[in-house]
Parts: C-alpha cells; structure tokens; sequence
C-alpha cells in the first residue's frame, strides 16, 4: 500500500472541485455550516494573575481575563439550498461506482437536503439517516431541547459499496445483565443513532476551531465506509477532522476550506502527516508544534 498522502485547498470548494477528477474519490464526508443565521465563532480565552484582576480564583488570588483571539466562519444564507446543490452534484460526479457520501447537517435545513439528494442520487442510494445524539449545554424552558444532529448517507450504488462490519466499534449493552458474559465483554454495535459527546472545550483533541466535530465520530465513519489506501474527500474541512482521521487510519484525503483561520488550524494540526498546501503558504517564520505523535493507530475507537 502507498503512504497516504494529504492535499489541503485553500478557496471556494464550488471552483475547486471542478478541477478534481470524474470518479476520483472513494469516500465524500462535508460538514457544511448548518444555516444558523449566525456568526459561528470560538473566543479564546486565559485567565492571569492580576492583582487587579475582577476575578476572584482560588486561595483569593485575582484573575484578569486576558483575549487571545476568535475564530469564525460566516453561517447565514438567503439561498442555502441553491449554495448547496451544485456542490452536490459535484459530490455525485466525484464519487467512485461504489463510493459513499455523508451530508452533515441538523435539524433545520435536513429536511430539505434529503429531498435535493434523493433527485441527485435517486432515492435507493438513500442508505441511512445517522442521529448524532450528544448531551451538553443549556436546556430550553420553551419545547424539547435540540441535541442532535443528522447524517445522511448516500451510496452512489445501493448495491455495492463498502460497510465493513468487522471494523465497527463496539459500545456497552444498556443492560448488560441480560445478555451472556461473552456478549456483555464483547459489547454491542451501535445502531443508526450514535451517542458521542461533543468535542470537550477543555479536552486535548480541541482546536478552537468553531463547531469541530468529534475525532471518535469521524473514525467510525472512515473505518467503515472506506478502506486502507483509499483517497478521502472533506470539502468544507473547517479544522481538519477528516484529514486527521483518514491520515491516522491509513486513507488519503484531499481538504478544502475557504477560510484563513482553518488554513492555520490545519497546518498546526495537520502538520505531522506533511501536507501539501494548495493556494496557501503559512506566514513566514511560523512555529509548529507538532500536535499529539506521528501516524500511529488512533486510540479512541
Ligand atoms: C461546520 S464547519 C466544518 C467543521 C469541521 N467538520 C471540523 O470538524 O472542524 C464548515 C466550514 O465550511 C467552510 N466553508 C463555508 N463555505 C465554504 C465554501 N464555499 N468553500 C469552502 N469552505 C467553505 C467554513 O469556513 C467552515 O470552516
């Protein structure tokens, strides 16, 4: 098998992925912003020690709130569904005969999407519908609070794609007592909703970057619906999830994202697979510190 390689592009994915190949790509993850209709945007903060700080920590020590800088992408659209469908259509075109393609959204613009995909695909390659079930944040007062989001799966052939059964990871029976031992040690698959925390905000895997998804997630999806040496597509890649997936599980992938921030995120986070930048250059003089070990077997599925 070939060393995995990874090519990330900096610009406007519509004029992009017109260069990229017919048939080129096994696997298509995108996450595109969800049409909040707001600024999605991350500060960063750290607390010092000020005797003048207003904030009062341990031991009475004073803390001032000292701004590092904010990260964000603009996530409102008039026409969302007419920004999304050429890029899906591109999606279909990219795909191998047995490729699989995975739209990210939530529960706002979902709906509509699965409509526009089933003209694009036709309604059998709908394969699943995945509930991204996690548990943080505030509770509404007001109706159920939404604390979900949903993958659609698409394979280009309903009838021959990768599902690799044996690689899924396995999960804890709600009620283990009532299975065997063997099972109970063995652990169950997960169904068509996965339960998995949100990206912790005080975690290690964290970036900064606004609405990074969860490594553990993106792993699942990769091992099962691709193989070793295959060549991976993430066309709004935000902070690189999908190329630090791929690469630590021995796929290719090709990124693209058309705002600078992600550029910096990825060439920090990216920087142990050795990408190759297209249409960016970091700043000259910028430091890596190469995050987390070299291409090594991820340890969290
Ligand atoms: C929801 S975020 C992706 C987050 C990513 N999945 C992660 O784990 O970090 C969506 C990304 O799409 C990018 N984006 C929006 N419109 C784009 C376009 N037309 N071309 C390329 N990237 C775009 C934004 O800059 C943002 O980084």
């Amino acid at each position: 098998m070939t060393t995995p390689t990874l090519d990330i592009h900096f610009g406007d994915n519509a004029s992009i992925l017109t260069a990229f190949a017919d048939e080129s790509f096994d696997l298509i993850y995108i996450d595109p912003p969800f049409n909040t209709g707001k600024t999605q945007a991350r500060t960063q903060t750290r607390m010092v020690r000020d005797v003048d700080g207003d904030r009062v920590g341990y031991k009475g020590h004073h803390y001032r709130t000292e701004h590092l800088g904010a990260k964000a992408f603009d996530d409102a659209f008039d026409d969302f569904l007419g920004f999304l469908e050429p890029r899906l259509e591109e999606a279909f075109r990219l795909l191998k005969p047995d490729g699989s393609f995975f739209l990210h959204l939530d529960y706002r613009e979902v709906h509509y999407a699965k409509v526009m995909l089933d003209g694009i695909f036709g309604r059998p390659s709908f394969i699943n519908e995945i509930i991204w079930a996690y548990d943080y944040g505030g509770r509404s007062k007001n109706r159920w609070s939404a604390k979900h989001d949903n993958i659609l799966w698409y394979a280009k052939d309903p009838k021959n794609y990768t599902f690799r059964y044996d690689d899924i990871d396995r999960i804890p029976y709600m009620a283990p007592g009532l299975v065997t031992k063997e099972k109970a040690e063995r652990g169950k698959t997960p169904t068509d909703t996965w339960w998995h925390t949100i990206v912790s905000p005080t975690g290690k895997e964290k970036t900064g970057y606004p609405t990074q998804k969860p490594l553990g997630m993106i792993n699942r999806l990769i091992k099962v619906h691709s193989n070793p040496g295959d060549r991976v597509l993430d066309f709004f890649a935000g902070s690189g999830t999908t190329g630090e997936s791929a690469i630590r599980q021995g796929r290719s992938a090709a990124l693209i994202d058309k705002n600078q921030e992600a550029m910096q995120v990825m060439h920090k986070r990216l920087a142990f697979a050795q990408p190759t930048f297209h249409g960016w250059q970091p700043e000259p003089g910028t430091v890596v510190d190469v995050p987390r070990l070299c291409m090594k077997a991820p340890s969290d599925s």
